[in-house]
Order: structure tokens, then sequence, then C-alpha cells
């Protein structure tokens, strides 16, 4: 009882005079053998970005969409179904472990079409996420603990920079499939085909919905049908990223396509999704997990478990961007609105491509540029070589990821004739 007693003083005293036995506790280290890490690859970029003093510096790492004078871009659709529901005093509770019910039932329908089969026969099931990243990690989290077949995760050829440590940290295996052709900068369907031919049954494989993060590469609908029919030959379980919905064509219809049509041929898909880019949501974190499965009897016992995996991890969403999301989904006249905003969004994107590829011809460069145009989404790889990207970001302070990648949506009519110069510079 005596000791108890002191012990409780002394960790009282702890902290304000601290004992001799407590000052060298907190002075000695458990941490002596944590090596320092390298900075995030992609957001990275950003922090070595914020400590370049040169007004002419850019930004093109992270995929983040800029206006035309290079702000953040905050969309009308958002601003406006903020005020609705700031107007509605809602109350701040705890939402479910799968999140606000409404949005999910929005997410689902905005990827698979509102009429699709699958929601009409409830065997779905949606959760929101924490945005794409959240979304992917879970799944992979659930492939871990409940996927009987190999452990095996097929990326494709690069593929988003976050994939392979999101499937790595949940216990699964990383494979790769090829997928991008750097002698045509363009898609390598025969490449991807032989290689999924290949893939064990059973594995899973991961598909880039539209807007291919890091390429701007998609297979064009004839080649989806075909890599739909060798991959269900092989037998193999597709997990569908839908991180840019709407960016590839300004149309969020066309860029589902693939996803609906995987489903239409009866693969019962694990999907994620992401309202970053395409509601400009980015630091809201909103996105969705969707599970097709057999029927709603398995939708139900996987609905069971996902919310057994959330719930150590988060125990439920935040609600504030899942709000604004379906609001804008639920209110006609704002997602009218939306539409129109992801379009102008995509079509500025391509005007910045015209510009740019337009700038380096007549900076005399006598490469051939035409999958700046040709590519789609975000994302350029520019086929800049690691020396190339350093000179760029050391002499020009154009800053973008070392693979070669450009977020063309950090590129605007005022800053595209220097990029096009700079990037002649460093390729002449
Ligand atoms: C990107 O690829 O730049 C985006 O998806 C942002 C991120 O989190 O990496």
């Amino acid at each position: 009882m005596a000791l108890l007693k002191s012990n409780k003083v002394l960790s009282c005293l702890g902290n304000i005079t601290p004992s001799l036995g407590v000052l060298s506790a907190r002075n000695s280290s458990w941490w002596g053998g944590v090596q320092m890490g390298p900075p995030d690859p992609i957001l990275g970029v950003s922090e070595a970005f914020k400590r370049d003093t040169n007004p002419k510096k850019m930004n093109l790492g992270v995929g983040a969409y800029r206006d035309d004078q290079g702000k953040p871009f905050v969309l009308s659709c958002v601003r406006k179904a903020e005020a609705l529901i700031a107007a509605k005093q809602l109350d701040k509770e705890y939402l479910p472990i799968g999140g606000l019910g409404d949005f999910s039932k929005a997410c689902a329908q905005l990827a698979l079409g509102a009429d699709n089969e699958v929601l009409k026969s409830g065997r779905n099931i949606t959760v929101q996420t924490i945005s794409g990243t959240g979304s992917l990690r879970i799944g992979a989290n659930f492939l871990s603990r409940f996927h009987g077949g190999p452990r095996d995760v097929y990326l494709p050829k690069p593929s988003w920079g976050n994939h392979t440590p999101i499937f790595r940290d949940a216990g699964m295996q990383l494979k790769a499939y090829r997928y991008y052709d750097p002698s045509t900068c363009g898609f390598d369907f025969s490449g991807a085909l032989e290689d999924i031919s290949k893939i064990p049954e059973q594995s899973v494989i991961l598909l880039h919905a539209c807007a291919h993060n890091p390429t701007g590469v998609d297979p064009r609908p004839e080649q989806w049908k075909e890599i739909s029919d060798i991959v269900k030959k092989r037998n193999l379980l597709v997990f569908f990223d839908m991180a840019y919905q709407g960016f590839a064509s300004g149309d969020i219809d066309r860029d589902a396509w693939a996803v609906r049509y995987f489903i239409e041929q009866g693969h019962n898909i694990l999907l994620s999704q992401s309202f970053a880019k395409n509601m400009g949501l980015y630091g809201e974190r909103v996105g969705g997990f969707t599970v097709v499965c057999k029927d709603n009897e398995e939708a139900k016992r996987v609905e069971s478990q996902l919310k057994i995996l959330i719930r150590p991890i988060y125990s439920n969403p935040p609600m504030n961007g899942a709000r604004i999301a379906t609001t804008i989904l639920n209110t006609p006249d704002l997602r009218a609105l939306w539409l129109e905003e992801v379009h102008g969004m995509a079509n500025r994107i391509i005007k910045m491509r015209e510009q740019l590829s337009a700038g380096l011809k007549k900076h005399g460069s006598s490469h051939n540029w035409q999958h700046v145009i040709d590519q789609i989404g975000m994302f350029c790889f520019t086929g800049l070589k690691p020396e190339q990207v350093e000179r760029l970001t050391k002499e020009f302070s154009v800053y973008m990821t070392k693979d070669g990648r450009i977020s063309m949506a950090g590129v605007s009519s005022g800053n595209v004739g220097y990029l096009a110069e700079a990037i002649h510079a460093v390729s002449k």
C-alpha cells in the first residue's frame, strides 16, 4: 500500500519536478534502432516544393486539381452542398461503422449505375471509407483475412506508388503484369494479356478502372473485353480501383464502363472509390469500398466481417465529406452542376495537354510528344528519365515524381510555356 502511494506521488511529480529516476528514463532512448525513412515518393515532392523559394516553381507531383490560376479549386456544387448542410444544423453523433447509409447507396449507384441488377438484388455491400487509400486498405485487409486463394495481388506495371505498401502492409504478396510500353508510351496490350494468362488461378488482379495512375493509359473497350475473358478463364478475383471517375473522359458513366462491363460478365468484383479528385474533396477523405457477392445472404456475411475489420482501426468514418458528397449526388440541381464541373476540370486538363505539346514543338523539340495528348486523366507519363527529372527540379524548380509522371492538373495557361521550355531544355 505504502509502495503504491509513493509510486502515485512520483508519477504525479514527474510532470512538474522530475526525480532523477524519471529524468534518466526520459533521456534514455526507446527508438535507437529506428532508421530514418525516405520521404513518400508522391507526397514528399510537395514538401520539397514548399521549401523552394523560386517564384516560378511548379508542383506537378501530387495529383490535385488546380484552376487556371494555379489555385486549389473548390467546386461550386461543394460550396452549395455545404450551405445546405449548415442550414440543417445537423448533429455530430458517431456514424455507424460502415458510414453514412445514404452515402454508401449513392456511391454504389454512381459506380455501378442506378439500375444495376447487383444493386436491385442487394448482392453488394458498400461501406464508406477514408477515401481511396482507406478503401484499398480495408479491401486488402479483407483479402488477407478471408481470401481462400493465393495471397498474391497482381498490379499493373507501373501502378500507383501507394498500392504496393497498402497490400504489403496488409500481408499480401505483390506481383506484377505488364501494362505500359515505354517504346510507344501507350498500353502494352499483348504483354498484359500474355502475363495475365499465366497468373495462377484465384489470385487477385488489380485493375485501374479509368485514367490509369501514373501512365494516363487505359485499355479501349474492345481490349477490356479481352481482358475480362482471360481473367474469367483464369478464375481471377478482380479488384477495381476507381479513383478518377469522370476525370478520364469528363463523363462519369463512360468512365465506369469497364467496372459495369466486368459485372455484366459475371465477375464478382471488389471496388474501391474515391471522391478526392472528382468532387475535389481531397482533405475530407471520402471514399467507398464495395464487394459484389453471389447473393444478398453472402453480402450480409461479408458486411458483418467488414465491420469487425473497421472497428479496431478507426471505429467509424468521418461524416462531413460524406454528407457533402451525398447531398451533391442526391440533389438533382447540385448533381447536374457537379457533372458540368467534372466536365470542366477534365476539359481544362485536355487543353493543357494540347498547349504543352504545342509549346514543346514551338521550342523546337524534335521528340514525338503525341503521348502528352493521347494519355488521359490527371497524369502524363512523360517518358523523361530520372536524371532529366532531377534537372527539371534543380534547374527549373519543376517538381514531379521520379518516374517522370507529371500532374497535368497543376499546369495552367500561365505556366505551360515555362514548363515546355524547361522540358525541352532537359530533353534536347
Ligand atoms: C497521386 O497519385 O498523386 C494521388 O493519388 C495522391 C496520392 O495520395 O498519392
